[in-house]
């Protein structure tokens, strides 16, 4: 066996987002990663751009539906258009904590799907042991710095975006 936290730690990359679009590019080219099964945690403060990356991923899904921030709905399942998986895309911003994540019954879907939960750190951790932790930076020129960091197997082998960034 590996130690996986140290085999992980040296991967996380760094992605500069400047425009929305970019953070948009980055999310296609994260959903041409994805697979069925796989947990993205957004994270970065209120108006980040965690919603704009999830339009991205929902765009190169190929799913139904517009990508929102709606206000009262907690979890909202994008059905794919194109025979693949249907993006499951969370905002947990209004959320207590692990608990009421449980209780939203996200394990019903995460198998098939790809699960992206904004706002999920320190809530989200707990659905898989294997997650791509995606932190967003917001600069004062209002550029983005999008930190990638792959948690356990699945991603080990895996060619993300941007560059290598030592342990972000
Ligand atoms: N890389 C970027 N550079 C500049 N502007 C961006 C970038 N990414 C997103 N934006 C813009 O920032 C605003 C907020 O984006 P978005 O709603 O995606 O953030 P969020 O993190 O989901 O916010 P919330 O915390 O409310 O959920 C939008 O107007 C969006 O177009
Ligand atoms: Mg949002």
């Amino acid at each position: 066996m590996t130690d996986t936290t140290a085999t992980t730690a040296s991967h996380v990359h760094a992605v500069t987002a400047a425009t929305d679009e970019d953070m948009r590019v980055l999310g296609r080219d994260l959903a041409a990663l994805s697979r069925p099964g796989d947990l993205l945690i957004l994270s970065g403060p209120l108006g980040a751009g965690k919603t704009t990356l999830t339009q991205g991923l929902g765009q190169g899904l190929g799913v139904r539906g517009s990508v929102t921030s709606p206000t009262f709905v907690i979890s909202r399942i994008h059905p794919s258009l194109v025979g693949g998986p249907a993006l499951v895309h969370v905002d947990a911003y209004r959320l207590g904590g692990p608990d009421e994540v449980d209780d939203i019954d996200l394990d019903m879907t995460l198998g098939e799907s790809v699960t992206v939960v904004e706002w999920g750190e320190g809530v989200a951790e707990g659905l898989a042991d294997d997650r791509l932790e995606i932190r967003i930076e917001r600069h004062p020129d209002d550029t983005r710095t999008v930190h990638l960091r792959p948690v356990g197997a699945r991603w080990t082998d895996i060619d993300l975006p941007g560059t290598a960034a030592g342990n972000g």
